[in-house]
């Protein structure tokens, strides 16, 4: 069944148009940022992110190589601050200049713990690219380089977030107005 005709309301909270616009504001920045530096390697944090890196990286310039890591929480809720590594990147991180990927800071805990990982590798510098940033749900500072847009604390969808799953091939970000969808992870 198409979104359109689900029985959960679906509100638009950015549309296409203005995430397409912003992602190219961005790619720019990247650009000028990383000019004269060698090929940028970029990591997408899985799922969420590939939607948005994709749209970003075809707006990139500059050289880039990619790869992918994936995360977990113990257990079915979140266990604040114990991030488990689902996938680990296939390239080698040494002394290269790395661009996190990610859809969505929340906790902030995700992009901590990786951040870390990066640099205990030995990466030269490692700088942070957020779709979303829900700033008011931070328990850890994680400092973000390039930001898409700050939203309140406040659960959304698409564009690669999704729930349980669903949602994620919406091309816009929406909020769901059904009181019976709870806020999943
Ligand atoms: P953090 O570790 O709390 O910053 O969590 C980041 C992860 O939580 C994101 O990569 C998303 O997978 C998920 N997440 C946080 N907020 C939302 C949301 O509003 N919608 C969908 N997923 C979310
Ligand atoms: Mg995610």
């Amino acid at each position: 069944m198409e979104y359109e005709r689900l029985p959960e309301r679906l509100e638009t909270l950015i549309s296409q148009q203005d995430l397409e616009k912003r992602i190219r504001e961005l790619a720019a920045e990247i650009d000028r940022d990383f000019a004269g530096s060698d090929t940028l390697l970029c990591i997408g944090v899985l799922k969420g992110s590939v939607f948005f890196l994709v749209d970003l990286l075809k707006q990139v310039k500059i050289p880039v190589a990619v790869d992918f890591f994936q995360t977990a929480s113990y257990g079915s809720g979140k266990t604040p601050g114990e991030v488990r590594i689902r996938k680990d990147i296939d390239l080698s991180i040494r002394g290269r200049d790395v661009l996190l990927i990610e859809d969505i800071v929340d906790t902030g805990y995700t992009l901590r713990t990786i951040l870390d990982l990066f640099r205990f590798r030995g990466a030269r510098t490692v700088r942070l690219c957020a779709l979303l940033d829900k700033a008011t749900a931070r328990e850890v500072e994680v400092p973000i380089d390039y930001r898409g847009f700050s939203i309140d604390n406040i659960f959304v969808v698409g564009y690669g977030l999704d729930l349980d799953e669903r949602y994620r091939n919406l091309p816009y970000i929406g909020v769901i107005r059904d009181d019976s969808a709870a806020g999943a992870d």
